[in-house]
Order: structure tokens, then sequence, then C-alpha cells
């Protein structure tokens, strides 16, 4: 199939290039739209903004300044004996309230602690980095002399258990490990030094060998730089990928015997960063876009690229080998960080599987429509990482026209085609599910999400059964306070 170009460009439209700029996730052919007919839930549950201010300083995007300690939370419905342990989710929380994006607030990580049935408590703390401790905020930096580095970072992408520790990451700038005890920041961790800059908020457990595949991409050469970490967080590979230009890749995929890179063409410019750090990333799509396999255990310069057509992936679902392709599913942006305000591009999101024949001496590219439902902010069943793999589930990202609108919890059966949908109801928002693995078959666990009723202005921890998500939650989880929007989780187990 060949690739779609972008569509014409008309006049930016508001909600296009916000929430664009912010969706920063069987080898059966799914026909074009045979998914489509469960589409998103209808733009009749939109909440208030305020025009005159910055959007992601309001509601439920804005910050919640004290960190608290709470127990024994109120419970509706039953919570699994089985799922003991944290769940923590990490996200921006400017702490003074004048971030100039949603990307670029203080990290903030909320936690609930699940024990027998169970909530035990719910903490809330920021990430203590440099940019924190001084009260400097992401465009405040570089004058303040904390220009970004391994250690300036806002840490307030992801986290992710590893190694026994929680790693928070920022994306540009190294991981801090949190305590998950109480979510307090232990501190910075560079791998014993192996890593020079930058920890992808999107690291990947290789489920056979427990090792941690990941990269940071950085400003100067080599731009990307690609490690492999054993179980005990030994850096044990460490391979620099030269591209042409320094380039934002927020993810990317392995699968059993490679890893999968995309660079798209929101490049980084020097000069902008310095005047105005918010316009450091623009759309260039002159740059191209291409994608790049590069097999366990070879250096980095034998990595092998095809070039696609222009376009932006935030994140996979999971990518697999199957045959001689490499298969990655994907959310392709026609276009992001391209617009006068905080960027984005016109067009709608859609769900994409490409697949990459590695069989030849050029690699060759065909992409198939697998939904054009506006669904992100992925999670799979990591036993299956790199696997031939089943079910994705996503955020729905809902039609608002002034702000993002996270809606209900979307589930792919890449093997059927089949759909389901959770809608969590009228004025109630999710964000990013989590997959909790439970019994011993793919997709048997849970999902877990922050919910967020802007009618009540509370929130909830939302457990639902991962096969099943269209039922709604199992138990409801009643938190002393409202989560702000947030960005992504993970879970560790006791
Ligand atoms: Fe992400």
């Amino acid at each position: 199939m060949k690739p779609q170009r972008p569509t014409a460009r008309p006049a930016l439209a508001r909600r296009d290039f916000i929430k664009h700029s912010l969706l920063a996730a069987g080898s059966m052919a799914i026909p074009p739209g045979l998914l489509s007919a469960c589409g998103n839930a209808p733009a009749d549950r939109t909440f208030t903004v305020d025009p005159n201010r910055p959007w992601w300083l309001q509601g439920n995007f804005s910050s919640v300044h004290d960190e608290i300690d709470a127990f024994d939370l109120p419970v509706r419905g039953r919570i699994p004996s089985e799922l003991t342990g944290l769940y923590v989710r990490n996200g921006s929380n400017p702490q003074h309230d004048n971030s100039p994006h949603w990307f670029l607030g203080d990290g903030m990580v909320h936690g609930v602690r699940l024990d027998g049935g169970r909530a035990r408590w719910y903490r809330n703390r920021y990430v203590r980095t440099p940019f924190y401790e001084h009260g400097v905020s992401f465009a405040e930096a570089i004058g303040r002399g904390l220009p970004p580095s391994k250690h300036n970072t806002t840490s307030n992408v992801s986290v992710i258990w590893q190694g026994g520790k929680i790693l928070s990451s920022g994306e540009v700038g190294g991981a801090y490990v949190i305590d998950p005890n109480d979510l307090s920041t232990v501190g910075p961790t560079d791998f014993g030094g192996a890593v020079d800059n930058s920890f992808t908020a999107h690291a990947k457990v290789d489920p056979d060998t427990g090792y941690l595949h990941f990269f940071g991409y950085w400003f100067f050469p080599p731009h990307i730089t690609y490690y492999v970490a054993d179980e005990t967080g030994r850096v044990i590979r460490k391979e620099p990928i030269e591209t042409s230009k320094p380039s934002m890749m927020h993810s990317f995929a392995i699968t059993d015997r490679e890893a999968v890179f995309w660079e798209c063409p929101v490049l980084f410019d020097l000069g902008s960063a310095v005047t105005n750090p918010t316009d450091a990333f623009r759309w260039t799509p002159e740059y191209g876009a291409r994608i790049g396999i590069l097999p366990f255990g070879e250096p980095g310069a034998s990595i092998r690229w095809v070039e696609i057509d222009p376009c932006f992936v935030f994140h996979e679902t999971n990518a697999f080998r199957d045959g001689d392709e490499v298969v990655v599913d994907v959310g392709r942006l026609p276009s992001v960080f391209d617009g006068t305000d905080i960027g984005g591009g016109p067009g709608r999101e859609r769900v994409m599987r490409w697949r990459i024949n590695t069989s030849g001496p050029e690699l060759r590219f065909r992409e198939e429509l697998v939904t054009t439902n506006q669904w992100d902010l992925p999670t799979h069943d990591r036993r299956y990482t790199g696997r031939r793999y089943r079910y994705g589930w996503y955020s729905e990202f809902r039609d608002h026209p002034d702000s993002v609108d996270l809606g209900g919890v979307g589930m792919i059966d890449y093997t059927s085609g089949a759909t389901r949908y959770w809608d969590p109801g009228l004025t109630r928002h999710g964000g990013e599910p989590f997959f909790v693995p439970g019994g011993s078959g793919e997709g048997e666990g849970w999902l877990m999400l922050f919910v967020y009723d802007h009618g009540t202005d509370q929130s909830v921890l939302a457990i639902l059964d991962a096969l099943r998500p269209d039922r709604g939650p199992i138990a409801e989880i009643d938190l002393p306070r409202r989560v702000p929007f947030g960005f992504h989780g993970c879970w560790v187990p006791s």
C-alpha cells in the first residue's frame, strides 16, 4: 500500500494544532475503514475554556501545588486482591503556573498503593530536579544558567519500572529514580556514567532477556544514542546513530531481534531554543522522514533506513517480526509543531500498521490503515513486547474546539479487527490506560487510569477488565483530590 500523503493544508483549525501538539504512542491486513465504525464519542461534552489564557493552565490541566498523603481510600466495586502493588503516573505540573507549554512543566508523580483488595494510600510528589529546586521554569532555564543536560530536565513524561527502580523520564535529559515507598526523589541516574544525555520516555523491556532497551536524542552529534542495559542496570551496549540533523524522537520499538527508529521532520533549532525554548522544535517537511532498522548486537553505523512520506509518530503500540517484515503499529499524525500557536497541523490522527521488508538490499515500506479513530497513548501486554501480539488499548482523544479532551478507553483486537470502547460519561475524562497483567494469557489483566470528572472536580483511579473494557470499571477508588491530566504511568508489583 502506498503511503498516504498529508492532506492539502487548509487554514489551521485551533483544535487541530492543539490536539496534534499533544499526542506527546497478527499478520493480517486490516481493510481500511473496518474499524472506524466505532467512532469517537460525539463532541457534546466540552468543558469551558477561557480563550484569553493558555488552556494548559486551566481546569484539570492546571497544577495542584501541595503534596499530600491520604490513607485507606474509599472504593466502589471490588479491587482484585491479586492487584497488589503501586500504580504511578507522571505529568506536567508547573510549580509557578507559568509553563509556556503543556509539555514543559515540572514533573509530578501521583501514586495509589493497592494491597489485598484495599487502596492503602494516595500520594503525589514533585520530581526534585534542579528546575524544581531552583523554582525555574523550562523557558527560563537557559537564561538562569540551567541549560538542558542529563540532570537539568523537567522529568515529567513517564515512569518506568525496571531493575527494582522507578525511573522518571522527561525525554530531554536523563532519568531520575523515584522511591516506590513514598514517591520521593532518590536522585538522578546515568546508569553508572554510561548515559551521556537523554533517557527516552519510552524504554522497552525485552520479555525474554529482561534487558532494557532505550535511547536518547540530543542537540549535537551523535544525535541518537541507543543503549541496552541488563537486568541490574549495567549498560552492555552503547551505539551512536548519526543523523543529519537533531530531531525530536519520542519513542521507538523493538522486536525480538532488532530496534526500530523513526526519524520524523521535527527539527531542533538552537537559535530558537536560546531565544524562545517553546519554539525550539519545528515541523520541517523538506527534511523528510524515515524508518531505521538496527539488528541487536550490530554497530549503530549498520542501521538501514527507508524513506517514508513526512508524518509524525509519537507512539507505537508494539512491534514484531513477521517473516521478512518488521511490523510496527503506530499513531500517525500528518504533522506537528507547524502552527503559529503551540504547534500542530491539519488532518486527523490514524492508527496505522507499518510493514518494513528487510529481505532485499534496500528496505521496502508499506502501511495499512487500522482505524481512523483518534486513539493514542497506547498500551499493550508487556509480556508480548516485541512479539506477535493481539491487543492494543488506547486513550480516546475527543474533539474539543479550544483544548485537549481525553475521553474513554479504546481497545483493538488486531487478530479479529474488532474494537471495544468504554465511554466514561458526559463529564468524565480519562488518559493513558496502563495494562497490568493478571492471568497467563495475552490480555488477561486490568487497565488502570485516572479519570477526572469536570462536574465534580474530583478524580478516581479506575480499574477495568482489560479484555472487556466496554463493561466499564470493576472498581473506582475515590481520590482525595483531583489528579491533573498527565502522560504515562507504570505498575510496580509487590
Ligand atoms: Fe509518550
